[in-house]
């Protein structure tokens, strides 16, 4: 069951204009909403990004928190499955083709739910296998857009060798993965580009950070070199479908020692720590300023 401008429908039920500015400039952003036992994680986080993303684009958001939270509760309620993963979808509306901004036109508002799955456990064990390429996106990474045509093609750069993964590199230095956030680790020091225009700040990104510093784990967020990517001992990539993996192989040379290393054992288990926490309800950035 989906959502779809205030009714909820059979996804194959659901229709929009050939007109919507959706499918005719990609002019509008999105969100992907982990949910564990039917509870999202870090919806405030989430929907801050959703109003930063919003604000990106000069959209008005059409709901409050407070109305955003129900919504997607029901949504969850009526799908199946304790953990699901919420994907939120908001264009400009439907209006005759013209770029400027229509007016009065309300947006379109989509939401649907698929089963949240962990990563392959073999990926866990052994690693999994990333490729590198320029990163050709625009400037405004940090709105999470649905006009995600560079990201698409980024990512089949991977598919296209059977790796998981692209990581960008703009200028020397890497921003992020084609879907996801990357981490380096050199000398048992985490290390992070730091959060700008070039990248998506994601979510799972900060709860890496907040579970590194409650922890005591060495890190610094700074710009990493491509040559630091290259020479590093391990690498870790996340997000919210994902959470954290290891790649331990590169443009096919291996990781440091080519095998999941300590620092991803040690933040994967704080990881899914911190995630019941969550189910018992009292993780942080779950609703606070809802
Ligand atoms: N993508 N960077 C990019 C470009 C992403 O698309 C994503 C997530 C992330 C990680 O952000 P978060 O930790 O908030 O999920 C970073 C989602 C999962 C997607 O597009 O499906």
């Amino acid at each position: 069951m989906i959502y779809l401008n205030g009714k909820f429908m059979p996804i194959e039920e659901a229709c929009i204009p050939v007109l919507d500015r959706g499918f005719i400039f990609g002019d509008g952003i999105y969100e992907v909403i982990p949910a564990y036992s039917r509870k999202p994680f870090r919806l405030a986080k989430h929907l801050d990004r959703l109003q930063h993303s919003l604000d990106g684009i000069r959209l008005q958001n059409p709901f409050s928190n407070a109305e955003w939270k129900n919504l997607l509760e029901q949504v969850i309620a009526k799908n199946d499955g304790e953990d699901q993963y919420l994907y939120l979808h908001i264009t400009r509306g439907v209006a005759k083709r013209d770029h400027a901004f229509p007016v009065n036109v309300p947006p379109t508002i989509f939401i649907m739910s698929n089963p949240l799955l962990p990563p392959p456990a073999e990926l866990l064990v052994s690693g999994a296998s990333a490729i590198t390429a320029i990163d050709n996106r625009w400037i405004r990474c940090d709105v999470k857009a649905i006009s995600l045509l560079p990201n698409v093609l980024l990512r089949q750069l991977a598919v296209d060798v059977h790796a998981i993964e692209t990581i960008l590199i703009r200028d020397g230095f890497l921003t992020e993965g084609a879907a996801s956030n990357i981490f380096v680790v050199k000398d048992k020091v985490l290390l992070a580009p730091p959060k700008s225009h070039l990248m998506l700040p994601g979510i799972t990104y900060d709860v890496i950070l907040e579970l590194a510093a409650a922890n005591k784990i060495a890190h610094e967020i700074r710009e990493i070199s491509e040559t630091e990517i290259r020479k590093a001992d391990e690498i870790l990539l996340t997000s919210s479908t994902k959470e954290i993996m290891p790649i331990t192989l590169l443009d096919n040379n291996s990781v440091g020692n080519g095998k999941p290393g300590a620092m991803f054992t040690q933040l994967h288990a704080l990881y899914q720590q911190y995630k019941a926490t969550h189910m018992r309800g009292n993780a942080s950035g779950d609703t606070e300023d809802l």
